[in-house]
């Protein structure tokens, strides 16, 4: 074992004794919560392997945030107010914290109470056990966050787009909201919150909540949210940011020198609210606005209630990459409005969610668009099952994950997006596309601000879609798509005319051809992406050099198609790429895009050599997201 298996075994046997401490300490009953659903009499939440919180005992019901925003010492000071449903009339409420400064806490008594912070854990972080009494109606904890809390960064003014004014924003998704605030930091937990945010004048604060469209000289900001949200979507940023309106309900906040650049991106934005709202029921969060943020941001969307944070990456002149949108949107349904109990059943978020957003795009781009994307969506998923398998990790390819014990990003793979989206494609091929819709638009109705769980999803689906009609049930095999590895017999073989236009030219240029000869009149970026990821690993060096030649794609526009490219130019070392390669390196920071990059170069001694020197240079400009992520690629 090395030292990191060792640390994680650790890890794991330490949570399993809090979670053992815990359950033996629960005051109410000895009967086991496993199994519990939120539609029991009892409206018992499964257990959540992720947290130390006892949210079936003491729940938080509204939450109120008053914090000062510290550029100078990257740090947020101040208090959360944690208003208290006690079901139990318990003794003790369990948060979870991480990387935080706990200063003091008061009961709503005016007396101060008393705590204990536990050991910490890898990844999870330190329980915080208050005490309370049944009276108590509420807890305020006094705290800080520290400059390295993980779900925050704070950029200096030269890493942002002004480069006038320093930039800070967080990811909460999927435990990371612990280390900003204490809280039940569990996706089954859901409250209302309420903040008041002091920064320096000149900047703009924004959560995942009412927005104000205009900076305040004050510096002072007020935010509500009055529906009930789970800890991972608490957010918030903050910078020199404006505002443009781009329909009914909807806009864009962006540095002022991207505005421009994302109004136009963005000019679909409308109709995907309205074509989302046609298939599944009317939008529950009133406003739904986007904010761009930095380069550094570390993935590709998050849907924050209210406020989608984005990475600007998609931003690239064409519109091409605007899926994006649409997927984070969906969510608004699937995930904000249904949210996964535990990240366990993380599937039930983004595999509904890519399903919703490719009915989106369907509607709004058509049936070759969307098949294209389907397509590639297979690609990807049969390349992540290919790649789990070999490492001996089948089991994380079932839609269903076991990820106790571990950290809850482990799951983030194409498991729960494709295969998760290409289930649901099973059923609506089963059952005809009216009936599916009709059943997911009474599902999020029915379930919505409530959480959900892979049983009582099967259970929804057979009393509301498939009646006991037993062959139709064995057509759609759920068991092996949720329970078993990779890709069922049922599973669907997606087509795309466009696509096969690509094929040709890939068997055109594998057979000798030259790239000048190449027939590739209107390819959009989804046509390139195929082609790219057909020839993957198949090309020598002179083709390389050759297909660079002629489509320039070493200086491509476009994030997605360098990121393919780069892959390519690595494998058959094209120097002459590797300077771009390295700017590329170190002013993006998405994760998505780094981590195959730097893992091809892993792959070659020299590779890893340099791969290290870029990163020394690049990890200043990381999310935390990220560069654990990119430094367990290059660990030895
Ligand atoms: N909610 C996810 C991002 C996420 C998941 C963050 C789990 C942390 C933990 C978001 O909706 C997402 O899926 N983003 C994708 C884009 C999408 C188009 C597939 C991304 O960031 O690449
Ligand atoms: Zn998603």
């Amino acid at each position: 074992m090395n030292k990191k298996q060792i640390r994680n075994l650790s890890s794991i046997i330490a949570l399993s004794l809090v979670a053992v401490l815990v359950s033996c300490n629960k005051s109410s009953e000895n009967k086991s919560t496993d199994d519990l659903t939120a539609t029991d009499s009892t409206n018992m939440l499964a257990k959540d392997a992720h947290s130390f919180s006892n949210p079936n005992e003491i729940a938080i019901a509204h939450m109120h945030l008053d914090l000062d925003v510290s550029f100078e010492k990257k740090v947020l000071v101040g208090s959360v107010k944690l208003t208290l449903n006690n079901k139990t009339n318990s003794e003790i409420l369990h948060l979870d914290t991480r990387q935080l400064n706990i200063e003091k806490i008061l009961l709503d008594n005016g007396e101060e109470a008393k705590f204990e912070l536990g050991e910490d854990v890898e990844y999870f972080g330190r329980d915080l056990a208050i005490e309370v009494t049944e009276d108590t109606k509420a807890v305020t904890i006094y705290y800080s966050t520290n400059p390295k809390s993980e779900a925050l960064q704070w950029l200096s003014k030269e890493q942002t787009a002004g480069k006038k004014h320093p930039y800070l924003f967080s990811q909460s998704q999927a435990i990371l909201a612990r280390t900003w605030i204490p809280c039940q930091d569990s996706p089954g937990v859901k409250y209302t919150y309420s903040a008041t945010i002091k920064t320096d004048p000149g900047l703009l604060a924004l959560m995942s909540a009412t927005n104000g469209q205009k900076k305040d000289s004050s510096g002072v900001y007020n935010f509500e949210m009055n529906q009930p949200v789970s800890s991972y979507l608490m957010a918030l940023t903050v910078g020199d940011l404006e505002y443009e309106s781009l329909g009914r309900n909807c806009g864009v906040y962006a540095e002022p020198t991207m505005l421009e650049k994302c109004v136009w991106e963005f000019a679909d934005m409308q109709s995907m609210i309205d074509s989302a709202e046609a298939l599944y029921g009317k939008y529950a969060w009133g406003q739904y606005d986007v904010v761009v943020l930095p380069p550094s941001f570390p993935f590709g969307g998050m849907e924050n209630p209210r406020l989608t944070f984005a990475t600007p990456t998609i931003i690239a002149g064409d519109r091409s990459l605007v899926a994006l949108i649409a997927h984070e949107l969906a969510h608004s349904w699937s995930g904000n409005l249904v949210t996964n109990e535990t990240w366990n059943d993380f599937w039930l978020n983004e595999g509904f969610t890519v399903y919703f957003e490719q009915r989106i795009m369907e509607k709004i781009f058509g049936k070759p668009y969307e098949e294209m994307q389907t397509k590639l969506g297979m690609g990807d998923l049969k390349k992540t099952i290919a790649r789990l398998t070999k490492e001996g990790k089948a089991e994380d390819t079932h839609l269903y994950l076991e990820l106790d014990g571990r950290n809850p990003d482990d799951g983030l793979t194409d498991i729960a997006y494709e295969k998760g989206r290409f289930f649901l494609q099973t059923i609506e091929k089963a059952v005809g596309r009216e009936k599916f819709d009709i059943f997911l638009k009474k599902y999020f109705t029915e379930n919505a601000f409530k959480p959900m769980n892979t049983k009582r999803f099967l259970a929804y689906l057979d009393d509301n879609l498939l009646h006991g009609d037993s062959a139709l049930k064995a057509s759609i095999m759920a068991d092996s798509w949720i329970y078993g590895p990779g890709l069922p017999e049922n599973a669907p073989q997606p087509e795309s005319e466009e696509l096969q236009k690509v094929e040709t030219e890939i068997l055109r240029f594998m057979n000798g051809e030259m790239a000048k000869e190449l027939v590739t009149e209107n390819w959009t970026t989804h046509h390139w992406l195929y082609f790219l990821r057909g020839l993957d690993g198949k090309l020598s060096l002179e083709q390389v050099k050759d297909l660079d030649k002629v489509f320039n794609l070493t200086h491509s526009g476009n994030n997605e198609i360098l990121c393919d490219w780069y892959q390519q130019c690595i494998s058959v070392e094209y120097k002459d790429a590797y300077p771009s390669i390295e700017s590329f390196l170190t002013s993006v920071g998405r994760r998505k895009f780094l981590s195959p990059i730097y893992e091809k170069l892993a792959a070659t001694e020299d590779g890893k050599a340099w791969a290290k020197e870029v990163f020394v240079k690049a990890k200043p400009g990381y999310h935390a997201v990220s560069y654990n992520s990119i430094e367990s690629i290059l660990a030895d």
